[in-house]
């Protein structure tokens, strides 16, 4: 039922435990632990040294993923919870990243998986709000520009919704806007800190490649097919995995970066700065009140929501064409929930 080292920490008081705001305190939860995503996340997050218990949850495999993740030899507990041990998983966390729920297959979209995801993300953030209702919430689950205002409702139903520490990871598409853009102007993707704005899925995701010199260089079809590749680069791996699901390894990678730096951030470090999808003032004038851009993460979650910067004409029109898609996928998913 659960993972071996899960014994001492369930014997203590947990919400004791786990209550001080102390770095070292740090207990993540994953939701979804078992799958494609899950495991390697489990396993990157192990070596967070801002983690210091990890919290294993899966309605399949997590203990088995807990007790393999476990030996690993660095300080943090790790615990793995069985389906119908959700609370106990839950009980004295300060992240949760929720990694739970199906992945397309080729030919399928994101909002494709909103059937199956829709329910699964609602009632994880139900539970969140009852057992953590303090609780950071990393969405990782697609359609994202959908599942993060269905937690948003969910939590707004039960009272407890804060929309500092609410997040839609998007840290994929600013790691392969990285990835690509060095690719092409023969750099190194640390060199190409790329702000990603708008969405998670196709054209709600807008690269905003003027606002680096590299990027900037760019034009005519080697900046469209650049845009469409960091738009689309989720198809790709779905066309050659084939049917065996989406990206889970970049995913893990970019799941932990995203967790790691929102740690740091929660630790009191200053100037953490990225994109990531929350609530978000920008452009609620067009009725839109979720989006993503870079965001300073602090001792409270989301300490300020920067402004998009200069866009070139381009990218005007890029965002032009996100605006009325993510407002349909917000809209979604908030419909769902009421
Ligand atoms: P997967 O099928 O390999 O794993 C999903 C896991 O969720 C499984 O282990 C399953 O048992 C578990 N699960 C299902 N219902 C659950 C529930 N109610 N509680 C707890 N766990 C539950 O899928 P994957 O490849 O890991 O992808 C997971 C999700 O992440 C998909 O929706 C996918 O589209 C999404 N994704 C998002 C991004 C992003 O950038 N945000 C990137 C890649 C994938
Ligand atoms: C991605 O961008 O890789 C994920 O959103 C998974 C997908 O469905 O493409």
């Amino acid at each position: 039922m659960f993972a071996r080292s899960a014994a001492k920490t369930l014997a203590s008081p947990s919400s004791r435990l786990f209550s001080s705001s102390s770095a070292r305190q740090t207990k993540v939860t994953v939701l979804g632990a078992g799958g494609g995503i899950g495991q390697p996340l489990s396993l990157l997050l192990k070596l967070d040294p801002l983690v210091s218990n990890l919290s294993l949850y899966d309605i399949r495999g997590a203990p088995g993923v807990a007790a393999d993740v476990s030996h690993v030899d660095t300080s943090s507990e790790v615990t793995g919870y069985a389906a119908e041990h959700l609370d106990a998983a839950l009980e004295g966390t300060k992240v949760v990243v929720i990694p739970a729920g199906v992945p397309r297959k080729p030919g399928m979209t994101r909002d494709d998986l909103f059937n199956t995801n829709a329910s699964i993300v609602r009632d994880l953030a139900a539970a969140i709000g009852r057992v953590a209702p303090t609780a950071h919430i990393l969405v990782i689950s697609n359609p994202v520009n959908s599942t993060v205002p269905i937690v948003a409702a969910t939590l707004e139903k039960a009272g407890v919704f804060d929309p500092a520490r609410l997040f839609g990871v998007t840290t994929l598409d600013v790691v392969r806007a990285s990835r690509f853009l060095a690719s092409v102007s023969d750099s190194s993707p640390s060199e190409c800190n790329v702000p990603v704005i708008g969405g998670h899925s196709g054209p709600t995701i807008v690269p905003l490649l003027s606002q680096l010199s590299r990027g900037k260089r760019l034009q005519g079809e080697d900046y469209d097919k650049l845009v469409y590749r960091i738009q689309f680069g989720g198809d790709e791996v779905v066309k050659a995995k084939d049917g065996a699901g989406s990206a889970t390894l970049s995913m893990a990678y970019a799941g932990a970066k995203f967790t790691g730096l929102l740690l740091r951030g929660l630790s009191g470090e200053k100037g953490v700065i990225t994109p990531t999808f929350v609530k978000s003032p920008l452009f609620a004038d067009r009725g839109i009140d979720f989006f993503s851009s870079p965001v300073e993460l602090g001792v409270n979650g989301v300490e300020k929501i920067h402004p998009i910067g200069p866009l070139s004409p381009q990218e005007e029109k890029l965002l032009e064409a996100c605006l009325p898609e993510l407002k349909k996928n917000i809209e979604k998913g908030k419909a769902f929930v009421a």
